[in-house]
C-alpha cells in the first residue's frame, strides 16, 4: 500500500475521521477465469493464482494495519469467483440478506455465504428475487442505492426495502463494463452525521447510468465527486472507504487527486490479477454491519 501526504489537502478541506469497519473476505485460492460472465473475463488468457493471492493479501493487510477487522470465509474449490465477497449478501444491523445470482456459474456460492452468516450470528433472510448483494446494493447514510440493468432485477429492490425497512433508490446501469453498482459508485462516508443528518457522500461515474439515474444522483448528491471515464475504465470506483481512507486502484490517479482535494486519504492497492475476473477492491470486500462478535 502507499498513502498520499495528507497535510496539504487538510489545509483547504475538512478533516476526515476513520470509522471502524468489519469486512468479510475470501482468499482467492481457487481463483481463475474459466467462464465469461462480464466483458473483463477472457477464459483463453492465463491467470496467475499465486499472484492473485499475493495481491489479495496486500488488501487484507492494508485493512488490518489501519485497525479494521477482517473475517474470512473458506474458499470452495470450483467456485473461482468466490473471492468477490461483495456478491455474497447484504448486511445491515445484524440482518443478512442472502443472494440469488443471475448467472448460474455463481449459484454454488449462495449457500456457503448464507451458512457463514448464520454460523456467525447474523439473522439470515433467504431472497426470493434475483440479486447479487452488495455488488448492486450500497448503503449511503440511511438510504440504499440499488442497481439494476445487468444482474439484480428491479423486483429485488422492492424486496430489499421490505427486508430492511429503508428507502431504496433504484438506479439503472447501461454500460456492460460496469455491470454491478459498485463498479460505478464509491460510498465515501457510509454513515449518518450527528443528529441523524445525512452527510454521506459518494463518488460516481455518470456515463455508467441512464439519464434518469444521472438526474437522481445529481439531485441527491450535489457534492458528489464525478469521476472521469478514464478512471472509471480502470475500475477506479470499485473502492472501499472508512470515511477517511479510500482504498483505490493505483491506476485511478485522477480520482486519487480528487479525493485528496476533499481531505480524504487515498490508499492504493493493486488487484490487477483479480481485475481479470472483472473485480476490484470493493468486489473483494463485504461489509458486516452489526451482528454478534
Ligand atoms: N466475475 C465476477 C462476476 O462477474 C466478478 C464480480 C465482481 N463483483 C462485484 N461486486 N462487482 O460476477
Amino acid at each position: 500500500m502507499s498513502t498520499q501526504n495528507e497535510t496539504v489537502a487538510e489545509t483547504q478541506a475538512p478533516a476526515r475521521t476513520a470509522q471502524h469497519r468489519r469486512y468479510l473476505m475470501c482468499r482467492p485460492e481457487h481463483f481463475t477465469v474459466s467462464y465469461r460472465i462480464n466483458p473483463w473475463m477472457e477464459p483463453t488468457k492465463p491467470t496467475d493464482t499465486a499472484k492473485a493471492v499475493r495481491q489479495w493479501q496486500d488488501l487484507y493487510d492494508t485493512y488490518v494495519s489501519l485497525g479494521h477487522e477482517v473475517e474470512l470465509i473458506d474458499p470452495v474449490p470450483g467456485l473461482p469467483d468466490m473471492v468477490y465477497t461483495a456478491n455474497g449478501g447484504f448486511i445491515i444491523d445484524g440482518r443478512a440478506l442472502g443472494v440469488k445470482f443471475r448467472v448460474p456459474e455463481r449459484s454454488g456460492e449462495e449457500r456457503p455465504f448464507m451458512d457463514w452468516f448464520a454460523a456467525n450470528g447474523f439473522d439470515v433472510v433467504e431472497p426470493v428475487e434475483v440479486q447479487e448483494g452488495e455488488g448492486d446494493f450500497l448503503l449511503v447514510g440511511d438510504t440504499i442505492l440499488a442497481g439494476t440493468g445487468f444482474r439484480s432485477v428491479g423486483d429485488s429492490h422492492r424486496e430489499l426495502g421490505e427486508v430492511f425497512g429503508r428507502e431504496v433508490v433504484s438506479l439503472r446501469l447501461v454500460d456492460p463494463r460496469f455491470y454491478h453498482l459498485d463498479t460505478a459508485i464509491t460510498v465515501l462516508d457510509p454513515v449518518e452525521g450527528p443528529g441523524g443528518v445525512d452527510r454521506a457522500n459518494i463518488a460516481y461515474l455518470p456515463s455508467a447510468f441512464d439519464d434518469e439515474s444521472q438526474r437522481i444522483l445529481a439531485e441527491r448528491y450535489p457534492d458528489a465527486i464525478h469521476v472521469s471515464d478514464e478512471d472509471g475504465a480502470v475500475f477506479g470506483l470499485n473502492a472501499a472507504s472508512d470515511g477517511k481512507h479510500v482504498f483505490i486502484s493505483p491506476r485511478a490517479t485522477g480520482f486519487a487527486a480528487q479525493l485528496a482535494e476533499r481531505g480524504y486519504t487515498p490508499v492504493t492497492v493493486d488487484l490487477s490479477e483479480l481485475l481479470l475476473g472483472g473485480g476490484g477492491i470493493k468486489c473483494c470486500t463485504l461489509e458486516l454491519r452489526g451482528g454478534r462478535r
